[in-house]
């Protein structure tokens, strides 16, 4: 394993030399230490996104997910509340949900019986005189303390204090807003299900690919090349398409600019208006004479830090295992009121993540392949300097690069150091 951590004289500089502007050290992929300071610090600090209040739609439904390493199970109480508990019996810490997903108002724990309802309240344990009777018991589930949603998108955060999900998603809330501009009941829904997939791979692979430009080209080259695609041009050195440091270690790969050029409809997802008119009317009556821009911009292409990654029709979540080894789970987008689109972001979905899909096998290659070469020892850095000396600021005020710039990793990792040393 690539643990030989640079020396230096304090514990306090370990991510100062670990992570420099051009360039990020091997070991923060492979160091187990490292790997649990960023539970600590990232995973049970920060805001984390766990799943979508669609998945639960009616009271009592649950579903289970995963937050960092914690087995957790999001529920709608009777009232309609989102909460997040976590898995664990609070009598001897049985793990008291089985089953994936279901319906009900309580939980009971299969070793003695104690029963829980869904907001995390304990309701009962047999033979009650050993504890004195009825009611006598302090206790509840555990539960994420701060749980909260955008657009329906649920995120936890272990962290009692600190800034809000508002502040947190910053400029990357207006890319949500953008996803759920395309529903015409405004709307987003994750409702087709999660594909998972196991990876032999640190998780920050993951989410620095979701933003990397560069490698379309050469890793998705076979299937663009079948299927006549017009991505990879989306990802050359000729594209108009930026790659933007949003703040807060999220960044977005904005391929409007190339939408903008052609002007047509319907392009970003493959499509004309003609093949989906029923959208396109209510699209129209909607938003009048916005609707043009609307659906020539398409959908965002963003990753939100530190694993929510919005690609266009795809939503992946991305959670970890071990130092190398994480699951990302990925779905269909769903737009309310739009069956044309759901249908085939179903079926798109499936060719391109799903388990004979021909996009996420590629990229799943290039991570496990990718954590392979950074247990060598030597070299022991990654580059992240593509770009660095011709990006710039945009009107508001954002840092961009070209479409193929690492701009938006290194977005990821001084956010990522900024929260590792606080
Ligand atoms: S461990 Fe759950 S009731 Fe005993
Ligand atoms: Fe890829």
């Amino acid at each position: 394993m690539n643990t030989a951590v640079p020396a230096g004289s304090d514990a306090g500089t370990l991510y100062d030399r670990l992570i420099r502007p051009d360039r990020v050290h091997g070991s923060l992929y492979t160091d187990q230490q490292i790997f649990g300071e960023e539970l600590r610090r990232i995973w049970y600090r920060t805001w984390v996104f766990v799943g979508h209040e669609s998945e639960v739609a009616n009271p009592n439904d649950y579903v289970r997910k995963r937050l960092g390493l914690q087995d957790v199970i999001m529920t709608r109480d009777a009232e309609g509340r989102i909460h997040l508990l976590l898995n664990r019996c609070a009598h001897r810490g049985n793990q008291i949900c089985d089953d994936s997903r279901g319906n009900s108002s309580s939980f009971r724990c299969p070793y003695h019986g104690w029963t829980f309802r869904n907001t995390g309240e304990l309701l009962g344990y047999p033979y009650n005189k050993g504890y004195g009777g009825k009611g006598k018991v302090d206790a509840r589930l555990g539960a994420v303390p701060r749980v909260a949603s955008y657009h329906g998108f649920v995120f936890g955060s272990f962290a009692t204090d600190g800034p809000d999900l508002l502040e947190h998603l910053g400029a990357a809330a207006g890319e949500i807003d953008r996803l759920a501009r395309l529903s015409p009941e405004g709307e987003a829904e994750l409702t087709a299900g999660w594909l998972q997939h196991r990876t032999k791979a640190n998780w920050k692979l993951l989410a620095e690919n979701e933003t990397d430009g560069y490698h379309p080209q050469f890793v998705h080259g076979s299937i663009f090349g079948v299927t006549g695609s017009p991505i990879g041009a989306l990802y050359s050195d000729a594209s108009t398409a930026v790659t933007r440091n949003l703040g807060n270690g999220h960044s977005e790969n904005d391929l409007r600019p190339e939408f903008r050029k052609f002007n047509e409809p319907m392009r970003w997802f493959g499509t004309t208006e003609s093949r989906v008119p029923d959208y396109v009317a209510r699209m129209r009556e909607l938003h009048g004479t916005d609707a043009a821009k609307i659906l020539v911009e398409g959908a965002p292409h963003v990753m939100i830090f530190p694993n929510l990654f919005i690609a266009e029709i795809q939503v992946f979540n991305i959670q970890p295992v071990a130092v190398d080894e994480c699951v990302q789970y990925s779905t269909a987008v769903q737009l309310k009121g739009a069956p044309e689109l759901n249908k085939r972001m179903i079926s798109q979905s499936i060719g391109s993540v799903g388990p004979a899909g021909m996009l996420l096998a590629d990229d799943t290659e290039m991570y496990e392949r990718n954590q392979r070469g950074v247990e060598a020892l030597s070299p022991e850095w990654l580059d992240v300097r593509r770009g660095l000396s011709r990006e710039r600021v945009d009107e508001n005020g954002f840092t961009i690069g070209t479409a193929t710039d690492e701009t938006g990793m290194r977005g990821f990792w001084s956010h990522y150091k900024k929260l590792m040393e606080a």
